[in-house]
């Protein structure tokens, strides 16, 4: 088995971020979110990975190597522009070869790995095999309907689902999957679809199956969804204070303070992750929070938000909520006269004051 993880894309719905960095490596708890797909596969006993890239592929060739520090072997697969899943896959069809493989979606999570998935399709040699999860709102998501656990049709954002078990961002095929992406043809919004490629191996005859996941999912593609695998992650997080902490401040209940940083008359109410040579002063940090290495919260209060590295809020005395600040940001409070907003935004940021 062969791996393939498709970090392409365009990242719409994550602007500004995605203009200056790939969403893939935004970090829930402190680790990039492809390092997790990574590491699922490696544990899914999947050691050859191909990685799909497109615009920010040297920042994830950067960041993830050759694989080594993970125990497999990484190969980067430009896509020649994001025309869709389907063209993703048949992008990697060279370095895939005969062999069968695993698609994982760079920006997905799936709280207990692919390996009893992994097993699963091995054990049983269908032609291709997909996760499914119970969903609330299948309306927004591709739909399964099934005989048994056979798929026997796939219905993108259906107005009156047949289920509520929505595609989840991991897919299994064998070489049948190349005659199915060959054929196709863009959809209505001009997109190579991996649903169009499975109804597709169906239609023809080849045997398609589901595997359900109990656990969680998160297609972490919007802010909200971000925020909430970060909140999912931290809920299993340890306890551990490598850092200063001094005596007038509190760290409550599963905080992880990295070597090098200072908390200064500051309360800490986990679960939160703060990383390396941070600086925290007369600020209260909730529930939540992951705070990248170098960031500096001062008489501030932050929580259920992501601080990238280096980024700073200081002194706005009020509480900044489910927030998002890419690296080296800053927010501040500003006592020069006359007293104004000021601001400095890149395009489709997103800014609320109260
Ligand atoms: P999506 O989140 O569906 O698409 P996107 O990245 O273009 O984002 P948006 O809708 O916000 O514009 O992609 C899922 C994953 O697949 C993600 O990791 C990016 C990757 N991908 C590719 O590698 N190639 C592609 O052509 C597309 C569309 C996505």
């Amino acid at each position: 088995m062969k791996g393939l993880i498709l970090s392409g894309g365009r990242g719409t719905r994550l602007r500004p971020i995605t203009y200056t960095s790939a969403k893939q490596l935004v970090p829930v708890a402190n680790k990039p979110i492809l390092f997790f797909g990574i590491e699922w596969m490696r544990d899914a006993g999947i050691t050859d990975i191909g990685i799909v890239t497109g615009d920010t592929g040297a920042e994830i060739e950067r960041a993830c190597g050759d694989g080594s520090r993970f125990g497999v072997n990484l190969t980067y697969i430009p896509q020649s522009a994001p025309l869709g899943l389907a063209h993703a896959v048949g992008t990697a069809q060279g370095y895939l070869q005969d062999s069968p493989f695993v698609v994982y979606l760079g920006d997905n999570l799936v709280k207990d790995g692919i390996a009893p998935l992994v097993r699963e399709f091995e054990r049983d040699q269908p032609n291709a095999q997909i996760l499914l999860a119970h969903v609330k709102n299948p309306q927004e998501f591709g739909v399964a309907e099934l005989e048994g656990d056979r798929v026997v049709r796939l219905v993108e954002k259906p107005k009156e689902p047949k289920s509520d078990l929505a595609l989840v961002g991991v897919y299994m095929f064998d070489k049948t999957v190349w005659e199915a992406i060959a054929s196709l043809k863009p959809s209505t919004r001009g997109e190579y679809e991996i649903t169009d490629a499975i109804q597709s191996l169906i239609t023809t005859g080849y045997n398609v199956r589901s595997h359900v996941i109990q656990g969680w999912w998160k297609d972490t593609g919007r802010l909200e969804d971000l925020l909430e695998a970060n909140r999912l992650l931290l809920e299993t997080q340890e306890r551990s204070i490598l850092g200063n902490v001094d005596d007038a401040s509190q760290i409550q209940g599963r905080v992880h303070i990295g070597a090098g940083t200072q908390v200064i008359r500051s309360e800490i109410r986990g679960p939160v992750i703060i990383g390396e040579n941070c600086h925290i002063e007369d600020a209260y940090i909730g529930p939540f929070t992951s705070i990248q290495d170098g960031a500096k919260v001062v008489a501030s209060e932050v929580e259920h938000s992501i601080l990238l590295e280096g980024s700073r809020v200081l002194n706005i005395g009020g509480r900044m909520e489910d927030s998002l600040l890419g690296r080296d940001v800053e927010v501040r409070r500003d006592d020069r006269k006359p007293r104004a907003y000021r601001f400095m935004l890149g395009d489709n940021s997103q800014v609320s004051v109260i």
